[in-house]
């Protein structure tokens, strides 16, 4: 079983054309990622146009990732030289750290603007990241309510908007977007099972039987506990791997009368498991370590 995207991206390149032209107006990007999901979550489109602009990686929803991970992810970005922050947008979690990040890595712009005389000018931050990485999440947690209009700047046209947060910062939302072949047949199966990729465009089935194989490998402790699969059953044996995912099914009531499992019913309720976090915190992708012999 392979995972099926019909995936076509439309508005998107005029949104990432959009993007481009906005950059100048601010002094740093937030990009937003999935924080279990870093690679795929990071849209490469993005990172060309974004290119050495200055940059904090967000990575949202750690709540939702295996927090050894995340740390370590943080300390490989750190490395490559790019700063990344964990954050926890429901809860409110790691704001503090975007902000005195943003300060730090925009001091010798507010210095400029307090030798103009404007002390305290805010932070210019735009926000970007791919679809469902929780952007508008992470604008209203900073700003602490709905997105606030403080009105347009000149030279932006009449729909754009700024948000202030509580912390000076002035936030602009931009809207998410993915690139046009979604990478490989992994990147794809992480984009669809975190939600990027709406379930509307892939086949559900496909996506947890695909999922629920790939976590067994990661987490096996994890989907042991959650349907009852015995840790090692199914590892490189497609058959066992279908054979385990309608035991799973039928282990939560997934039958339909005369006994046939109901993928779809199991393939929704395998999702949202996933998505809100019941099944463990997950990291889909996790560092490489290299050897040290
Ligand atoms: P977007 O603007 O980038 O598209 O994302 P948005 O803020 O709308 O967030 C997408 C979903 O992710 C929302 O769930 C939101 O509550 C959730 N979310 C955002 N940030 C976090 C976080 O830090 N932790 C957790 N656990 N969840 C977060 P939703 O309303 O249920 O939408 P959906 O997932 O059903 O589409």
């Amino acid at each position: 079983m392979s995972v099926e995207i019909n995936w076509f991206p439309g508005h998107m390149k005029k949104a990432l054309d959009e993007l481009s032209t906005r950059l100048k107006l601010v002094d740093i990007v937030f990009e937003t990622c999935d924080a279990r999901i870093p690679l795929s979550s990071r849209n490469p489109e993005l990172n060309r146009i974004i290119r050495d602009k200055r940059r904090i990686i967000v990575l949202n929803k750690a709540d939702l990732a295996d927090d050894v991970e995340t740390k370590k992810w943080i300390n490989e970005l750190n490395k490559s030289g790019i700063s990344a922050v964990a954050v926890d947008s429901i809860h409110k979690k790691g704001l503090i750290q975007i902000r005195n990040l943003s300060e730090q890595l925009c001091a010798e712009v507010l210095e400029r603007a307090k030798n103009k005389g404007r002390i305290g000018r805010p932070v210019r931050a735009m926000i970007v990241g791919i679809p469902n990485s929780g952007k508008s999440t992470l604008i209203n947690s900073m700003c602490n309510r709905k997105i606030a209009i403080t009105g347009d700047r000149p030279g932006v046209t009449k729909s754009f908007q700024w948000a202030k947060s509580d912390s000076n910062l002035e936030l602009m939302d931009m809207p998410g977007v993915l690139w046009p072949n979604l990478g490989s047949n992994r990147n794809k199966l992480c984009l669809a099972l975190t939600g990027a990729i709406k379930t509307q465009v892939t086949d559900s089935v496909s996506v947890s039987f695909e999922g629920l194989t790939m976590i067994q490998s990661l987490y096996p402790e994890f989907i042991s506990q959650r349907y009852g699969i015995s840790p090692e059953y199914g590892l490189f044996d497609a058959q066992k791997q279908y054979d385990q995912f309608l035991f799973a099914a039928r282990a939560k009531g997934c039958v339909l009368s005369g006994g046939r499992i109901d993928e779809e019913r199991f393939a929704a309720l395998f999702l949202d498991d996933f998505r809100s976090g019941r099944t463990g915190r997950i990291s889909l992708e996790k560092v490489f370590e290299k050897k040290t012999d």
